[in-house]
């Protein structure tokens, strides 16, 4: 797929504030609060009809560019719940903890691994300087229930990582599918976390969903194979993003490695949270097929075809977020430009046109003449098939203009009277405001060529 092109930032290029990228979402309908009515839910959204479309193609692109573009790779989707063993031999049920502390003056709760190093020498608050109490470690795991007989449920879990039903169908993939290492499994699917400090919008949900690579490899190229994943999911971020100077890599220190990783670099967005982790490469060696194997008592070996050697395959992981995804992308795209009439600011989103939720809207210049509306139309509905297309008569052609710029739509399509004589329509790019005369025949070539990934 083509890259974005490179805005340069400089130091004073401002971060944009994430409560302009919440109003926009709320306002133009791209995430609303879930259960709003009720109060909301701290930590859980619901996606609207622009989200949706965003969500999608977010989801679409990674599966295209994962599992479409690669030979040795398939695809999966497991269930969110699975048995509760699972998450004992994934180390979950003991490891998975956040160990907080609370404020003895102000209450406010802290995750230590949060805290400045300062603060935790001197068990002191960063809000207040007040006194910390002793820390708390909290299990985020987010317990349910099978079964409805009282006293014969089984406790579970709902999925704390989507990449665990992977290590789960490894066996069935291998005799099912003909891949033979290395191969890689795919999936994209939600997953839970009763995370006690949610917070920055979809930054840290509870409800969240993630893309994983799951990448198995015999032991001897396991240092290829990390660094060729390394490199090509920085790129495939990189090519998604204007501001390319806020993307970097970041190893882990030894003391907050993940229990299953042996190494592991965060790819890392810088937005006006700081610099955060977008996406984390891990080594997780055989960590989750020994440990599946031990627990459930099966035998997760593989054997080489051809030297028939048998052993545990070693794990590339390549672990992101959809929506850690969708929220930094609007923070990348967003823009307010100044007008050079004076009047407000152009609001923009240079999203991807690929990404975009709506390709193209189509607009008639005047909506009491029929005959534009008419054409317009025609040209919505044909269009609609092949592209999200959005038809709009309504306000001056200035703000028509406007509201598509503020949801990112890379293309406006104007039918104006010189249409009515030589079937020519105006195409309005987004990012430079350019415009170009196309007959209506080449319109749909024009646009695809433009607005898919290839
Ligand atoms: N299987 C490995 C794993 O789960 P992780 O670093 O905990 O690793 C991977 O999560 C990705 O999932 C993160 O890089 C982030 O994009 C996303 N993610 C993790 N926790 C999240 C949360 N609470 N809310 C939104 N996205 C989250």
């Amino acid at each position: 797929m083509t890259q974005v092109e490179s805005k340069p930032t400089t130091n004073d290029t401002p971060f944009v504030p994430i409560e302009k990228i919440v109003a926009l979402c709320k306002r133009r309908g791209f995430v609303y609060p879930n259960s709003e009515i009720y109060g909301g839910v701290s930590g859980i959204y619901d996606f609207g009809p622009l989200g949706v479309e965003l969500r999608n193609n977010i989801r679409r692109y990674w599966w295209w560019s994962m599992v479409q573009l690669h030979d040795n790779i398939v695809g999966i989707e497991g269930a969110i719940i699975t048995h509760p063993r699972v998450w004992e031999a994934s180390g979950h049920v003991e490891n998975f903890v956040d160990r907080l502390v609370d404020c003895k003056n102000c209450k406010r709760r802290f995750r230590i691994d949060h805290l400045p190093e300062e603060n935790v020498i001197q068990n002191k608050c960063p809000e207040c300087g007040g006194e910390l109490m002793e820390p708390r470690t909290f299990n985020l795991l987010m317990e349910t229930y099978l079964g409805v007989v009282e006293g014969e449920r089984m406790q579970t879990y709902l999925r704390g990582e989507a990449c665990q039903n992977i290590y789960l169908d490894f066996d069935n993939v291998v005799k099912s599918s003909r891949v033979q290492i290395p191969f890689g499994i795919c999936q994209i699917g939600k997953a839970f976390r009763n995370e006690v400090t949610p917070g920055n919008f979809l930054f840290r949900q509870r409800e969240f969903e993630q893309w994983d690579l799951q990448f198995f490899v015999h032991p001897s190229e396991m240092l290829q194979w990390f660094d060729y994943w390394k490199e090509k999911r920085f790129e495939w971020y990189m090519g998604l993003i204007n501001h390319k100077d806020r993307l970097h890599f970041r190893e882990h220190g030894p003391d907050e490695l993940a229990h299953y990783a042996k190494q592991a670099f965060d790819i890392e967005y810088k937005t006006i949270l700081g610099w955060q982790e977008w996406e984390g490469i891990h080594w997780r060696q055989d960590w989750d097929l020994s440990r599946h194997s031990e627990y459930s008592g099966q035998d997760l070996s593989y054997t080489d075809q051809n030297t028939k050697e048998r052993y545990i395959p070693w794990i590339v992981e390549t672990s992101g977020g959809v929506d850690r995804t969708f929220l930094n992308l609007l923070l990348d795209a967003y823009e307010e430009e100044p007008d050079p009439t004076g009047k407000e600011p152009r609001t923009v989103l240079r999203l991807h046109p690929a990404l975009a939720p709506v390709k193209v809207a189509v607009l008639p210049l005047q909506k009491n003449k029929e005959e534009l509306v008419t054409t317009a139309k025609n040209i919505h509905k044909k269009l609609q098939r092949l592209m999200v297309s959005q038809y709009d008569d309504v306000a001056n052609i200035g703000r028509r203009y406007r509201r598509q710029d503020e949801i990112g739509t890379p293309y406006c399509v104007t039918i104006d009277f010189q249409t009515l004589d030589d079937r020519t329509v105006t195409v309005r790019e987004r990012d430079h405001m350019t415009q170009v005369r196309i007959n209506i025949d080449e319109l749909p070539a024009y646009l695809l060529e433009r607005v898919t990934w290839q």
